[in-house]
């Protein structure tokens, strides 16, 4: 068997980049960088490679425009597409991401038919369904990152708020990685202490909004791209939790089959996350008022899903009615 463990992440971009950053600065596998740009994912590994020595990590870093050097990955992680400018959805980047989230996950098939894959590509939870589709991969290996994200957003602003560190504050979001998420004060808590004993109903419904803006919120600064560090480091705890066999309970986004009564959708739901994958599905007592939320968000991934697998006049109608 071999120990070490290999990642590899497609789209060297910042997102990617970032990844592998992360990955070799804690030295916890080798990491295969691979971008369709001619030389940019060679010159970011050997960078990064550069950095190693300072770093004491033992990581070797690939640069590659060659789909046959991520062979036999553990983890493939899906960067791979257009992140989103100023005044745009993440829906706004379907036809195009999902072309290239389809041509990826074909490789991805091919050369690594064991690997867990994590689709951080927008719109998240329909390029998560679209892998899964396309490797026709086992459910639990096919996970997307977004709801791990929404929870760190969602973390941060309730630090902010109570005074205390962020990692005194577990958060839980559920649904989709879109502006319907459903974040959830009743399963937050600052070390135990629910959030909704901590802070106002004001104050709370505040961070909710802020959290369900997050991503336009930094795009909306950058004007030239989108967040980067925040969703590094979601995917870093998720290749963790699956080097490590960690068992970590952590929002993901996952393929429901009839949990929270959802049958055939991905949607953000908190898993437990180890080596297999997905090992649960933790299905949480929601009320009524989050069932409701968590089930209109799921039916905006949906409405995604079902305008990808439209013929392109139908889709055309309904997104200019
Ligand atoms: N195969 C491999 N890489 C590709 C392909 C492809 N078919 N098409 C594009 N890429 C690469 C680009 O060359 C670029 O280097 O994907 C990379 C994307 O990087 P950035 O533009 O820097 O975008 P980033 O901020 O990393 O976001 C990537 O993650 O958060 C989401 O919405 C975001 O969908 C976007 C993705």
């Amino acid at each position: 068997m071999d120990i070490r463990k290999k990642v590899s992440i497609i789209g060297a971009g910042n997102v990617g980049a970032s990844a592998a950053q992360l990955i070799a600065f804690h030295g916890i596998a080798d990491v295969v960088l691979f971008d369709v740009v001619a030389g940019m994912p060679q010159g970011k590994a050997l960078d990064l490679s550069e950095a190693c020595p300072l770093w004491n990590s033992s990581s070797e870093v690939l640069g590659t425009n060659d789909y046959a050097d991520i062979k036999d990955s553990d983890i493939v992680v899906i960067t791979a597409g257009i992140a989103r400018k100023p005044g745009m959805s993440r829906d706004d980047l379907l036809n195009t991401n999902a072309s290239v989230v389809r041509d990826v996950s074909k490789e991805v098939s091919r050369y690594c038919p064991e690997a867990a894959v994590i689709v951080v590509t927008n719109p998240m939870d329909v390029m998560a369904q679209l892998a899964w589709q396309t490797t026709a991969f086992p459910a639990e290996k096919v996970l997307g990152m977004g709801a791990i994200l929404d929870s760190a957003r969602f973390r941060t602003f309730v630090a902010r708020a109570c005074g205390v560190s962020p990692a005194s504050v577990s958060a839980m979001t559920m649904g989709g990685h879109g502006d319907q998420m459903v974040p959830l004060p009743r399963f937050s808590t600052v070390n135990g202490i629910s959030v909704t004993d901590l802070l106002s109903e004001d104050a709370i419904n505040a961070i909710v909004e802020r959290t369900r803006n997050g991503g336009a919120e930094i795009v909306s600064l950058l004007k030239t791209g989108s967040a980067f560090y925040a969703p590094a480091a979601s995917i870093f705890e998720m290749v963790r939790a699956i080097i490590f066999d960690e068992k970590k309970l952590l929002p993901a986004t996952a393929y429901l089959d009839g949990q929270y009564g959802v049958k055939g959708t991905f949607a953000g739901v908190p898993v437990i996350l180890g080596a297999k994958g997905i090992g649960k599905i933790v299905e949480l007592k929601l009320n009524e008022e989050e069932k409701r939320a968590f089930l209109y968000s799921v039916d905006a991934v949906r409405n995604l899903v079902d305008r990808l697998n439209s013929p392109p006049e139908a889709a055309d109608f309904r997104i200019n009615p």
